[in-house]
């Protein structure tokens, strides 16, 4: 008897777009509250038991092995502020199904884990930069205490963490004055910096229209980031090229360099340019949903099913049928879109 038929050897969505990527909420809270992510006041956390436990988070990574999932990103709210990160690390490396293990954070904790979740198997790590000033970072995250993020850089450079992307979301007049000096650190660093369009929901943009203000107008077009990069590049003698994005985990984003520079600036543009036909991503929620687009209400809860010993392979080809073709965010339909950290981002 011949089995596993071809049919099945692949997670395709309705479109056609081949699905090996997904995106792993490993917790829904925060030890920051990024103005543009977080209510100040925090979110109804979920109680304990509702959070995935390590086993049935592997239980699902195992039964999309066989569909086609090659690469795991564990996101929160702060992944690092999960309790046995790293033994959750390596019983999904243990899988022997990954290609790709990474890790997405604000680099609060990674000074103490990087070296521990590098040897737990762990690739590489994402780091959230949007200011290279201690204080200013704590502004932007409403936390009290300035954070350094050139060390939580610098710890996942040394732990082997690498290629080491940093994501940077723009808000105009809070962060674009600093576009230059953080896409300057690619220069003699081997990292790859990536501007991101503010998205603007949640309390941001909540607090822009009460003051009578667009909150469209908060977001830096990449074009025109792009420029501003270009002209710094001509300032500094090394014209802004394009280039091949890092060897790993190419996503959205667009890459370019400065000549000669050790590493690479991309942008990622969800407000100016979709990039919907070619996604390749579903994400599960701390909950246990299925998510197949950050918009919208397109999931499918898997915890019942699992607690219950269910098969779980009938909801996650369910999940994918409705896999819509693109977002509406662009017609400001966010169609109930939660903070980012719900959905991991
Ligand atoms: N707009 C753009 N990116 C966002 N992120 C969270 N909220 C937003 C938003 N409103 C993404 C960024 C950030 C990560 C934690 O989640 O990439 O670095
Ligand atoms: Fe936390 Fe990231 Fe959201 Fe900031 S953007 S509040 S670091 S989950």
């Amino acid at each position: 008897m011949i089995d596993a038929p071809a049919a099945e050897a692949e997670l395709r969505d309705a479109h056609g777009r081949r699905i090996e990527y997904l995106r792993v909420s490993v917790t829904d809270r925060c030890n920051f509250r990024c103005v543009y992510c977080m209510p100040l006041a925090g979110l109804p956390w979920l109680p304990r038991e509702h959070t995935l436990t390590d086993d049935e988070i592997v239980a699902v990574v195992r039964e999309l092995a066989p569909l086609g999932l090659r690469r795991v990103r564990l996101t929160g709210g702060e992944p690092t502020i999960r309790p046995g990160l790293v033994e959750l690390v390596a019983r999904l490396k243990a899988l022997g199904t990954l290609d790709d293990l990474s890790l997405s954070t604000n680099g609060t904790r990674l000074v103490a884990l990087a070296p521990a979740l590098r040897a737990a198997g762990l690739d590489r790590v994402n780091v959230s930069v949007d200011s290279l000033r201690p204080e200013r970072v704590a502004e932007l995250a409403r936390r009290r205490e300035p954070f350094d993020p050139l060390a939580a850089l610098d710890a996942a450079e040394r732990a082997g963490l690498g290629p080491v992307k940093v994501n940077v979301v723009v808000i105009r007049g809070r962060n674009d004055d600093e576009v230059e000096a953080l896409a300057a650190l690619t220069v003699e660093r081997p990292f790859h910096v990536r501007f991101i369009e503010l998205m603007p929901v949640g309390e941001l943009a909540d607090a822009e229209a009460a003051a009578g203000r667009d909150p469209l107008a908060l977001v830096l077009p990449s074009d025109e980031l792009l420029a501003r990069l270009a002209a710094h590049g001509r300032a500094i003698g090394r014209p802004l090229e394009r280039a091949e994005g890092p060897a790993r985990g190419n996503g959205p984003a667009a890459y370019h360099r400065f000549s000669n520079a050790a590493g690479t600036v991309g942008v990622i543009t969800p407000m100016t340019h979709t990039y919907c036909g070619s996604c390749n991503r579903v994400r599960l929620t701390a909950d246990g949903r299925l998510r197949t687009c950050l918009y919208g209400d397109h999931e499918v809860p898997l915890r019942d099913a699992l607690r219950a010993g269910a098969p779980l392979r009938p909801l996650l080809l369910e999940a994918l049928a409705g896999k819509p073709r693109e977002h509406a965010l662009l017609a400001r339909r966010t169609g109930g879109l939660r903070a980012l950290s719900e959905v991991g981002g």
